[in-house]
């Protein structure tokens, strides 16, 4: 049997588009159905937005033809992931025929770029809603109740919606995301994230802390930081990160780095298995890597984005380190946390990307020996600065052919990695039954691999031992041998 669960880790495209499921409040009468695309903190926000909307009297349904309102939480980040949205559209427009009270709205980072283009390019479009600006929704939909057009795309300095508890869709029960930054500053050329989200802020630590502790009631038993940077995090009180030279000595002097709020979250819940994503190496610090060994419920596990091995290609990219600096955070944290897990994402054929620099990339993967990657081909989006400063100018076919040596060079190392496993005991927590099998359990180590083992009697959400007999590149394949200490 075929027991690869995560294959899809190793693919030049993450877009998957889900339907999300649960509200169901009896007083409510109107329906929602509500699609999320791209990154985690999209899926993240559909649950603040079905949590905003259940007290606007509406319920979560997965049939779109009951639908009242569908919502569509769109991503930007390459131009496929906006082709995959404009062909949901479309079928919306069916579906529309066969129910004509349906409106639909667009969230996330199409909405925000696009703004009122989106009502004139598409005619299924009712509403265009940016990411900060969903708790504005009740007002929007009474616009739209009133037959007309609505639109907010207003960029925040402070929203976070830190106040408000998300409603988890489509849980397993077991792991979830808590958001604590929003937005970016680092601008890098090719990326559209700091035109969509806007200027970097960050949570109020307490209402972090609070959302963990709920969690833990509520029986969840991983939890998973987020943000585009969380290594930048930083609470002075409120406010723009950019501001923070213009804090008080008394705001400064309380203040709470990424490296402190890891601290305050894994002591205030033990217990919890804490992960974060994304970290951008010229943003981690040591302090951080070194908060990570320190407690034994953080996992180790760190997702390291690099874009590039060539020195030239990064600078371009106006990402602010070096290959060899990078290397010196690779050894560090090795050396810190010496069974640590690293993932990267990778693009190939950045404008005026050379065979050379490509080598460099290759070079740079065999090196660190990734556990597993994202890897995509570059894709030019509108209003970045590569866009507007740098031709597209690596030919697609071989910008694919490179993707593909990329992908080569991660599924050795992945087979590398997962094989240093094999005949170790490790923790798994589980999370579901395995896609593959009904017999089995899907679960994951700390360092984020995923392992799948005979049901027997345990459940989901426990704490187990599996020894690990076999493995994929991408799994790991093993018994059952007791609950672990944590359990
Ligand atoms: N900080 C973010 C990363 C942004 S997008 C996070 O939290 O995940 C995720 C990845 O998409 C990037 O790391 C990059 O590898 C890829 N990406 C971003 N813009 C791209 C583009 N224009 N073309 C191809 N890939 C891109
Ligand atoms: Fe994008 Fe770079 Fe920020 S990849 S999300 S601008 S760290």
């Amino acid at each position: 049997m075929d027991f690869d669960e995560n294959t899809e880790k190793i693919i030049d495209e993450d877009i998957q588009g889900k339907a999300l499921d649960i509200v169901n409040d009896n007083a409510n009468t109107r329906k929602l159905y509500i699609e999320s695309y791209g990154c985690a903190m999209n899926f993240s926000d559909s649950e603040i937005v079905a949590s905003i909307l259940a007290k606007e009297g509406f319920n979560t349904t997965q049939e779109l033809s009951e639908a009242d309102l569908v919502l569509v939480n769109t991503c930007s980040i390459r131009e496929k992931a906006e082709l995959t949205v404009r062909k949901r559209l479309e079928k919306f427009n069916k579906v529309k025929r066969t129910n004509p009270k349906m409106k639909v709205g667009v969230l996330g980072c199409m909405a925000e770029r696009l703004k009122e283009k989106f009502l004139e390019e598409e005619k299924i479009v009712d509403m265009v809603v940016g990411p900060d600006a969903y708790k504005d929704l009740p007002n929007l939909i009474q616009e739209v109740d009133a037959g007309r057009d609505a639109v907010n795309v207003i960029l925040s300095k402070d929203e976070t919606y830190g106040d408000i508890a998300p409603v988890r869709l489509q849980t397993n029960g077991v792991t979830a995301f808590v958001s604590i930054t929003r937005g970016c500053d680092n601008m890098c050329t090719f990326c559209v994230v700091p035109f969509t989200r806007g200027r970097e802020r960050s949570r109020n630590p307490q209402s972090i802390i609070d959302e963990v502790n709920d969690l833990w009631n509520k029986g969840f038993k991983e939890i998973t930081l987020l943000g585009q940077n969380v290594d930048s995090y930083l609470w002075y009180g409120g406010g723009l990160k950019k501001d923070y030279d213009k804090a008080s000595d008394i705001q400064k002097a309380s203040a709470v780095d990424f490296a402190k709020l890891l601290e305050l979250t894994a002591l205030a819940q033990p217990k919890m298995r804490i992960r974060f994503s994304t970290s951008n190496p010229q943003d981690m610090t040591l302090d951080v890597v070194k908060v990570v060994a320190k407690f034994e419920n953080i996992c180790n596990y760190i997702h390291l984005p690099v874009q590039s091995g060539s020195n030239r290609i990064l600078k371009a990219m106006n990402r602010l380190h070096t290959r060899e600096e990078y290397f010196e955070l690779i050894d560090n944290i090795r050396k810190i946390i010496p069974d640590c897990a690293i993932s990267q994402d990778m693009i190939t054929g950045f404008p005026t990307e050379t065979e050379d620099d490509h080598k460099d990339t290759l070079s740079l993967m065999e090196y660190v020996k990734y556990d597993y990657g994202f890897m995509f081909a570059y894709s030019e989006r509108p209003g970045t600065l590569a866009a507007r400063k740098l031709e597209d100018d690596v030919p697609i076919d071989v910008k694919k052919r490179r993707l593909a040596e990329v992908i080569e060079v991660q599924r050795k190392s992945s087979l590398y990695r997962t094989q240093q496993h094999v005949g170790k005991t490790q923790e798994i927590l589980i999370e579901g039954t395995s896609k593959k099998s009904d017999a089995h359990w899907m679960g994951r180590n700390s360092q984020n691999t995923v392992a799948v083992f005979p049901k027997e009697n345990y459940m989901v959400g426990d704490f187990v031992n599996v020894k690990i007999n076999d493995c994929t590149s991408a799994t790991l394949l093993g018994e059952a041998v007791g609950y672990s200490k944590n359990n």
